[in-house]
């Protein structure tokens, strides 16, 4: 490059603009500098940094709050290995000069990865102390100090004894070797085929790390579900080594999907039955290889006779027999197996029973190092569901829950959807498993039904993009997820707001708002996509835009093509009641009387469990095909409200950002009337009655949308 004038120009006045461009790659750990009365009371109250002990893990403690404090006050904190006054005091408790501070009972309480953050007296004045029974517990209280500091908290009479819910805190990543994602709407794999230079993706990784440890989750799964024996050859193995080294001082673990018929294609064993010796010693084999090189490996993932995946079926076993196989292999190392119950074969007569018919016979018959790893839901990962009935009903088997966070069936990463709500209404669900207050929660995280581990997971939304989740919001997901991990009962409103302040802004004007939206998104994306219990009305391939019209592959063909909303002239809705499939058996009473009666079934669950007839009265007094069409249209209308909202609020936050979120709020309002007149004008061919007067008429032509093919390429 010849050095002129121009390029000394863009140096010397560009390159601060540059440096300071917000694209969303620190995630919610940016550390801006806070208003000044924040920021010079926090400087008034803090001056040291003691560092009690020394580890890699409490280095990096140390190095985030540093990095945090300079970045939010402007100030650096001095660094001590004695406490005093104005100190932040970072120390294992058996450490003897703070174990004054705290009772036993307290330590007992916080376990292996909680923390005590506590004001506590020192000479005159007082010292903050993050003190915890490991190197784990101090990072994850750091972290939320540093939230603390971030969300302009007052800091200085702390007192909290935390510790998470659910011992196992996992993100699964759908990521395959070749480095596509598959559901993934933010680029390709940061985890295979990464062709930037190992420095790039080391930062990445350590990146991933620190945002992780930050919301508190605690394991990984590298590799799709849908996985390729090829991840068990010493190459994947020592990539997987690799990976899992620079995440084990960020309390991070590693897990890996596996592929049941490994042994046949890998070594050529004749069989992969679970029973046959050779099986056997191959898996352990695998094992012990992986652990050689892991001491610490997490677990297997293990998709089975699942959409076409192969498994202990295909030899005339169970899923028991083959889970079993493969915990004891793992079992000598501390491994778990997560088997997952999302069974499908849309042959079925009711798919939505299909996981609690294959799995319930198999209760209590699972070794104790597996877990059963649900969907959320008994289909697929819809905008609404009910709870599986598995949860509450697998009682003498852990079972743990499978959110899924890219956004498959919500929109990809075009649609802000604020999917905690979701989450929230998932584990609050009573499952009547142990009588009434039997949540889903309950049952899942080790308080209502002993186990040795409870795990939670959730698909990732993560990818090469350089904001991580294609949308700024989709962060959003990743954190609350993490967050209501660590302890299901914070809530829905609070995360969101502290999401908002440490991405965004400390301003209220901007927070209320931008709250509001959050609060209000999953809701309107059910109502313009799948209102009142429906599901699955996409397009069957891709699993973006409407498509109500369009054939389930594969699916009975008396059937066909509503295997799941069954809209005809007689009404609409899959009668899953007792005179339909009786999935309702499938739940507890008193909840399976409630969602058998079509008068107490909730609105929301209506057309889940029952088939009505276009003109069915409802509860608000509207026909059914009224209510229907209000739904959609008030979808539609939320996110005209979001763009407006999100208008007003030009100039307060970096350009950048303001201009991404706008470009995406402007596609989602486009594809909420693409999904309302879709599916309004294909049911209106069966209910043959009109849209209400007082509502717009439909964009569209049905002709039209019938038409529009939808290009994956702009998605991946
Ligand atoms: C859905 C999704 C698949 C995925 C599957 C699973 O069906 O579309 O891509 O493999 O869930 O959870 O295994």
């Amino acid at each position: 490059m010849k050095f002129n004038k121009y390029y000394l120009f863009c140096y010397l006045f560009c390159l601060p603009f540059w440096v300071m461009a917000e694209d969303g790659s620190e995630l919610w750990l940016r550390y801006e500098k806070l208003p000044e009365n924040v920021a010079s009371n926090y400087q008034n109250q803090i001056e040291t940094l003691a560092i009690l002990g020394q580890s890699q893990t409490l280095n990096i403690a140390s190095d985030e709050l540093q990095q945090a404090f300079l970045g939010l006050t402007g100030c650096s904190l001095k660094t001590d290995s004695k406490f005093g006054e104005r100190s932040i005091i970072l120390s294992l408790a058996s450490n003897k000069s703070v174990s004054q501070f705290f009772t036993k009972d307290e330590l007992r309480s916080v376990g292996d990865e909680g923390y005590l953050l506590r004001t506590i007296p020192v000479g005159k004045g007082s010292a903050i102390l993050i003190a915890a029974n490991t190197d784990a517990g101090i990072l994850y209280g750091t972290f939320e100090l540093i939230r603390l500091l971030q969300t302009g908290q007052p800091v200085y009479a702390l007192e909290k004894i935390e510790s998470p819910k659910y011992d196992l805190r996992l993100l699964n990543h759908w990521d395959n070797l070749d480095g596509t994602v598959e559901r993934g709407y933010a680029g390709h794999s940061i985890w295979w085929n990464y062709p930037k230079n190992d420095e790039v993706v080391l930062q990445r990784y350590v990146d991933y790390a620190r945002a992780n440890a930050s919301v508190g989750i605690n394991g990984t799964v590298l590799n799709n579900v849908n996985a390729s024996p090829q991840v068990l050859t010493d190459e994947y193995i020592r990539k997987f080594a690799k990976v899992a080294d620079v995440l084990r001082p960020y309390h991070l673990k590693v897990y890996m999907s596996v592929n049941f018929s490994s042994p046949v294609v890998l070594d050529g064993l004749a069989t992969a039955d679970p029973l046959n010796e050779e099986v056997i010693k191959w898996w352990k084999q695998k094992a012990d290889d992986i652990y050689g090189l892991i001491p610490d490996f997490g677990g297997f993932l293990v998709k089975a006779n699942s959409e076409g995946q192969p498994g202990p079926q295909d030899f005339g076993r169970t899923h028991a027999d083959g889970a079993n196989m493969l915990a004891a292999a793992l079992k000598p190392h501390g491994g778990v197996v997560m088997w997952r119950a999302f069974v499908y074969s849309p042959s079925d007569t009711d798919r939505a029973k299909q996981a609690y018919n294959e799995f319930m016979p198999f209760d209590g018959q699972f070794a104790d190092n597996v877990i059963i790893q649900v969907k959320n839901g008994p289909v697929d990962f819809q905008p609404r569901e009910p709870f599986s009935p598995l949860f509450g009903a697998m009682q003498q088997t852990p079972a743990m829950i499978e959110f899924q966070l890219t956004q498959e069936y919500l929109g990809f990463s075009n649609h802000l959807a604020y999917l905690a709500p979701m989450q929230k209404e998932c584990f609050e669900s009573d499952t009547w498993g142990k009588g009434k207050e039997s949540t889903v929660a309950k049952t899942t995280d080790g308080s209502l039904f002993a186990s040795e581990k409870s795990a939670i997971a959730a698909v990732a939304n993560i990818g090469r993009d350089t904001n991580w989740c294609g949308h700024q919001f989709a962060q959003a997901n990743w954190y609350a997820y993490g967050r209501l991990a660590w302890n299901h009962e914070l809530a829905l409103d609070e995360l969101a707001r502290e999401w908002v302040r440490m991405t965004f802004t400390l301003k209220p004007e901007f927070e209320q708002s931008v709250v509001d939206i959050m609060m209000r998104s999953r809701e309107a994306v059910v109502n313009y996509m799948t209102p009142l219990g429906l599901h699955h009305l996409m397009g069957w391939s891709h699993h973006h835009g409407p498509e109500p019209w369009c054939e389930v592959p594969g699916a009975r063909e008396d059937w066909l093509p509503s295997y799941f909303h069954k809209a005809s002239e007689d009404g609409i809705g899959f009668d899953r009641s007792e005179t339909g499939s009786k999935a309702t058996e499938q739940y507890f009473s008193p909840l399976k009387e409630l969602y058998n009666n079509k008068q107490t079934c909730p609105d929301e669950l209506l057309l889940w469990f029952h088939h009505l007839p276009w003109d069915y009265r409802m509860k608000s007094g509207k026909t059914l095909w009224e209510e229907l069409c209000y739904h959609y249209y008030a979808g539609v209308e939320e996110t005209r409200l979001f763009q407006q909202k999100w208008d007003a609020l030009d100039g307060i936050i970096d350009t950048e950002r303001f201009a991404h979120v706008q470009q995406k709020l402007k596609i989602q309002t486009t594809e909420a009337i693409w999904w309302r007149d879709a599916c309004l004008l294909y049911f209106q061919t069966f209910s043959k009655m009109p849209i209400p007067l007082e509502l717009e008429r439909p964009i569209h032509d049905l002709d039209e949308l019938k038409k529009i093919k939808f290009d994956m390429t702009h998605h991946n």
